[in-house]
């Protein structure tokens, strides 16, 4: 295998570069290579539709913010399903996206999935999850907070505010946003990493490398193991070690990139997803449970504001 760019071999080989597993244009089709058929999105546009079902057509825009967004699969998801409903029949008050990220790259690749009949009604948004209320994409004529009518925080991805103070953060900002008494946040927790789930998530480290082929750059291989795997507390500390590499038809492999994610990933449990929500003014109002596949299960905890 031979090492492009000026950076030694041996010395690449021993510091890969620093990553997210997010922060790359490969890294993001690799997630969602590894996401692949995820059925989540027929449940949120299941309950979305109800939602727009209890609304008045000349309401105003109903506000959907999706918050980790990454390549944006929910949005499209939802857009695709919305617009599908419209042309059922039904007359609906008209929905606008907010995708949100921390990851650049993440929002690059959402941006390029959008489909040109939806561009108008998403907003692609770089920030975090623990400052909402001043994303100007947020503001109200009334002053920022209570405009959002449904919250989304899928695929288990609240597991990245691992300290408790990022979790503390996020929930006082969802309150602060969350439309009052109807607005509704769905916050998803994979059974991996809840009470209980520590078989499962000690399970999921795998045995041999998994060797991925690229559906989108031309003879792109991902290649990932993991040198650590080990919970600490109530955090699971994980290296994932993930390689890009190009194989040409008459030269050499390349490595293309060399990461290593360094990642912190908590276990939310239902009590911590109980106290940090009455901590911030917000209630449980249902836990659903939902299996994408046999092996991807997760629980989706509905949160309102208090009555
Ligand atoms: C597991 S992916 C989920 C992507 C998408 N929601 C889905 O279901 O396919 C997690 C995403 O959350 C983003 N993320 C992690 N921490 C974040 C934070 N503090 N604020 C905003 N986004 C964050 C990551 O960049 C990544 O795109």
């Amino acid at each position: 295998m031979t090492i492009p760019n000026d950076t030694p071999a041996d010395e690449q080989a021993v510091h890969p570069r620093q990553a997210t597993c997010y922060n790359s244009k490969y890294l993001a089709e690799y997630y969602d290579l590894w996401i692949g058929t995820w059925n989540d999105v027929q449940l949120y546009s299941r309950l979305l539709a109800e939602m727009l079902a209890r609304r008045n057509s000349s309401d105003d825009p109903v506000r959907v913010l999706d918050v980790g967004t990454g390549s944006g699969r929910i949005i499209h998801g939802l857009a695709t399903a919305q617009q599908q409903g419209k042309k059922g029949g039904t007359s609906q008050p008209a929905v606008h996206f907010l995708g949100l990220d921390n990851e650049q790259h993440m929002l690059d690749r959402a941006h390029s999935l959008t489909h040109p009949a939806h561009v108008d009604q998403i907003t692609w948004v770089l920030g975090s999850a623990e400052d909402l209320v001043s994303l100007p994409a947020l503001q109200s004529p009334g002053g920022p907070g209570g405009i959002i009518d449904m919250i989304v925080f899928a695929c288990g991805s609240i597991c990245h505010l691992h300290e408790p103070a990022q979790g503390h953060r996020f929930f006082e900002q969802m309150a602060k946003v969350l439309k009052p008494t109807t607005g509704r946040a769905y916050i998803s927790v994979l059974e991996a990493l809840t009470d209980g789930g520590e078989p499962l998530a000690r399970a999921m480290e795998p045995s041999e490398p998994i060797l991925t082929p690229s559906k989108e750059f031309p003879g792109i291989m991902y290649r990932e193991t993991w040198p650590l795997h080990k919970l600490v507390g109530n955090v699971w500390h994980t290296h994932r070690h993930i390689v890009v590499s190009q194989k040409s038809s008459d030269g050499p492999e390349t490595i293309v990139e060399d990461n290593l994610d360094v990642r912190k990933v908590k276990v939310w449990t239902e009590a911590d997803m109980r106290a940090y929500a009455t901590a911030a003014g917000l209630q449980v109002v249902q836990i659903l449970h939902h299996h994408n596949d046999s092996t991807h299960k997760e629980l989706i905890f509905v949160f309102g504001t208090l009555a």
